[in-house]
């Protein structure tokens, strides 16, 4: 009898024992995605740099000192870091519908230089397009005599979190983008109800993107 007690004894303790290290492996998994955005009100704020800036890697996960800077615009994070003439992008968000930049719009959306991401299953997609209209349309910067500066295009949806990374020049030189600037740059930005990149946004604004 009390054999059988000691038995379930230690049952209950191994059992224990498990969740226990089960919960604090759970814990690491989650703390490993993102640089942690931001104090403040969200805004405008320094990424959160703790040591040395590491290298940049295109894998879609925003890494510890990986970025200089971080911005909120509506439900989207922006990180960036500039480095002799290239500008690195993360852009994360807790949406699924596609997230976009459009750099120096004229007009509304028209003459915005808009970059699209969209995840299509485990596949980033990353697109350059151009606004033409004031309410678009924005086709690819290919089909207008442009061409595709979007480099090294990642991305990936983890515990519910969206994250893409892409680097680009500065000033790509093509008619079908805006050149941007180290400092402050006016941008809009949208989100999409659905990863449909021709779909109108369920939240846009716009707002300034400092680069550095
Ligand atoms: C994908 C197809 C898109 C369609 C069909 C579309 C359509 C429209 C329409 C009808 C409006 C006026 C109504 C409103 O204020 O919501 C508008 C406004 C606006 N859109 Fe879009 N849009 C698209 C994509 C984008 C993208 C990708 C961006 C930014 C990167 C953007 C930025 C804006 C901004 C900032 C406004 C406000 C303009 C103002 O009131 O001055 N749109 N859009």
């Amino acid at each position: 009898m009390s054999r059988i007690t000691t038995a379930l004894r230690l049952t209950r303790e191994l059992l224990m024992l498990l969740i226990i290290v089960s919960l604090l492996a759970g814990c690491g998994v989650s703390s490993s995605i993102t640089q942690p955005p931001l104090s403040g009100n969200g805004k405008d704020s320094d990424a959160d740099i703790t040591g040395n800036l590491t290298a940049w890697t295109s894998d879609g996960i925003v890494a510890m000192n990986e970025y200089t800077r971080s911005q909120k615009f509506g439900d989207m994070i922006v990180f960036n870091r500039l480095e002799n003439g290239m500008v690195y992008i993360a852009i994360q968000s807790k949406k699924t519908g596609y997230l976009s930049l459009g750099i120096r719009p004229e007009e509304k959306m028209q003459g915005g230089d808009i970059i699209t991401c969209v995840m299509d299953g485990n596949q980033a997609r990353i697109y350059d397009t151009y606004s033409i209209g004031t309410f678009g349309p924005h086709p690819e910067d290919t089909t207008q005599g442009g061409s595709d500066d979007i480099m090294e295009a990642s991305g990936s949806r983890q515990n519910g979190l969206t994250t893409f990374e892409f680097k680009r020049p500065l000033d790509t030189k093509d008619m079908r983008d805006k050149a941007l600037v180290a400092g402050e740059n006016p941008i809009m930005w949208a989100i999409g109800p659905s990863a449909d990149i021709t779909a109108r946004h369920s939240s846009r604004g716009f707002d300034t993107l400092v680069i550095e």
